[in-house]
Parts: C-alpha cells; sequence; structure tokens
C-alpha cells in the first residue's frame, strides 16, 4: 500500500516535471525565435546604417566632383561665346558653337540641382526682387526652347520680396525648362506675378501649354529622382519644393493633359521695416 502510493506520487511528479519541460521547450522556442527576428532586424538596421554612411560620402563626393566640373565648364561656356560672336557670319558653323553653350547649360544645370539636393544649404535671405530674377532665369533657361515657343511675362505690383537669389533663380529655371520640354516644338509659357494680400505674398503664376501631367503621377512630381523622362534626373521639382519650403511659401499645381500645366508659386513679402537692420 504504502509502495503504490509512493509510486502514485512518482507517477504525479513525473508528470508535474514533464508538463513542466514541455511548457519551458515551448518558452524556449518562442525565445529561439524572438532572438532570431532581433537579430534580423539588427542586421537590417545595420545595413540601413551603412547604405546612410555610403550616401552621405557619396553626396560628398558628388559635392566635390561637381565643384571640380565647375571650373572647366566655366572655360568651355566662355570659349563657346567668344566663338559664337567670331561665327556671326557662318551659320552652320555658329549653330555647333550656340550646341556647345546649350550642352554646357545643361551640364551646369545639373551640377547646381545635385549641389542643391546634396548640401541642401540653409538660405540666405536678402532684398530681392522678383522680375530680375524671374528675366535672369529665363536667359539661363532659353536654348533649350524651340523657335515656335513664346514666352510671355507680365509683372504686376511689388515684386520685391526677402528671398535667397541664387536658390531662386536655380527653381525658376527648374520651372522653365520642364515648361520648354512639356511644349516641345510650338506653345507658350506665360509668367505672371501679382500681390496676394491676404497671404501677404507676392505670386508667381508659371502656365505652359504643354504635354500637361498624368493625373497617376501628379502626387510623386516633387519626389527626388522621379522622372518621366528618358534622361531627366527627376531632381529639378525636388529642388523647387526646398526652395519654397526654405522661403515659407507655397506652391500648387494644376495640369490638364495635352492642355497644359499651371504652377503657382507664393513668396511671403517681409514687411518693410525688417528689411533695415
Ligand atoms: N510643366 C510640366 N509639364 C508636364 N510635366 C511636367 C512639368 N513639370 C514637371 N513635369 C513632370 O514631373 C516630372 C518631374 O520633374 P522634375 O523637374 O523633378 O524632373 P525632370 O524634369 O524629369 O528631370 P530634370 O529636372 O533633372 O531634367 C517630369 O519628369 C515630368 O513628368
Ligand atoms: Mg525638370
Amino acid at each position: 500500500m504504502v509502495v503504490n502510493t509512493q509510486v502514485e506520487l512518482l507517477n504525479d511528479a513525473f508528470n508535474i516535471f514533464k508538463d513542466a519541460s514541455r511548457k519551458l521547450e515551448g518558452q524556449y522556442a518562442k525565445l529561439e525565435n524572438k532572438i532570431e527576428e532581433l537579430n534580423e532586424e539588427l542586421a537590417e538596421k545595420n545595413r540601413a546604417m551603412e547604405r546612410n554612411r555610403r550616401l552621405a560620402a557619396m553626396g560628398e563626393m558628388a559635392a566635390k566632383i561637381a565643384h571640380e566640373i565647375r571650373n572647366p565648364l566655366g572655360s568651355m561656356s566662355l570659349i563657346a561665346s567668344i566663338l559664337e560672336r567670331e561665327l556671326e557670319t557662318d551659320g552652320a558653323k555658329k549653330r555647333l558653337a550656340e550646341r556647345i553653350t546649350k550642352g554646357v547649360k545643361t551640364l551646369d544645370n545639373i551640377l547646381t540641382n545635385m549641389l542643391l539636393f546634396a548640401n541642401s544649404p540653409g538660405s540666405r535671405l536678402q532684398k530681392t526682387n522678383l522680375t530680375e530674377v524671374i528675366e535672369d532665369s529665363l536667359l539661363l533657361a532659353r536654348g533649350h526652347d524651340k523657335e515656335g515657343v513664346d514666352v510671355i511675362i507680365e509683372f504686376e505690383g511689388n515684386t520685391l520680396i526677402m528671398g535667397d537669389e541664387a536658390q531662386l533663380r536655380q527653381m525658376f529655371i527648374n520651372l522653365f525648362l520642364n515648361a520648354f520640354d512639356a511644349i516641345g516644338e510650338v506653345g507658350t509659357l506665360s509668367v505672371r506675378t501679382r500681390v496676394n494680400g491676404s497671404s501677404n505674398s507676392v505670386e508667381v503664376e508659371v502656365k505652359d501649354t504643354g504635354s500637361g501631367i498624368d493625373q497617376e503621377h501628379i502626387d510623386r512630381i516633387f519626389d527626388p529622382f522621379f522622372s518621366t523622362k528618358d534622361r531627366g534626373t527627376g531632381l529639378g521639382l525636388s529642388i523647387v519644393s526646398n526652395v519654397i519650403n526654405s522661403h515659407k511659401g507655397y506652391i500648387d499645381v494644376a495640369s490638364v493633359r495635352n492642355a497644359g500645366t499651371t504652377f503657382l508659386i507664393g513668396l511671403p513679402i517681409q514687411a518693410e521695416k525688417e528689411y533695415r537692420i
């Protein structure tokens, strides 16, 4: 009898032990899975860190290369403009020189966008007249438009703002180049300014009669590297959006396929007394 009770007790103890060890095994398997998950997470974080480190290094390298390329480009541009003047009477050769100028402008524009993207420099806001910036930008974008393209500019009211001239120039160049690309052979680019009293901003409307933007693309056009062009970097409009942000301005886009696109930009006017230091 005593022996039987002892066996029963032993059996119970054994069952409890089996149960406990089964539970422990289950917990152990769960722990193992968790450790595996954590290891994977860590490896992914390490990979992301490495990617970011490489991107930062590439950004620095791109900025250095861009500066190095700038100098010879400057000389090429100067020489091409001298050639253009000297070849005034020889139409065919002059056109070749013009192609060099156009190529140099394109390269220079890519470099400026790359530098603005890689460095994201702060803005140095100074009293800036938008009429001058817009006219300069148009001159720089010219050469990319075809003969059948009309350009209309209308300045209305105050065009003085506090702005970073170099950044604003690059912003307008990007918008004008996009418009010329979208227009192709024949069409109109119109640029109009007006004052919006309620937002205390100068508004600039950049309107083209070009190809328009597909509805499915419109939410992505300001994303860096989004491009529908064979040879586009997709940096143009992301720079535009950065410049708008650093000026605390706003931008709106409306587009109709095969009819054209309108960008509306608002840049805050500072009260006159804030100009004076
Ligand atoms: N005025 C416009 N008309 C039609 N589509 C436009 C216009 N502006 C921008 N887009 C569309 O938005 C995309 C992104 O423009 P973004 O300027 O950022 O890059 P990109 O012009 O393609 O390349 P990059 O500016 O480097 O030459 C363009 O590829 C084009 O599809
Ligand atoms: Mg562009």
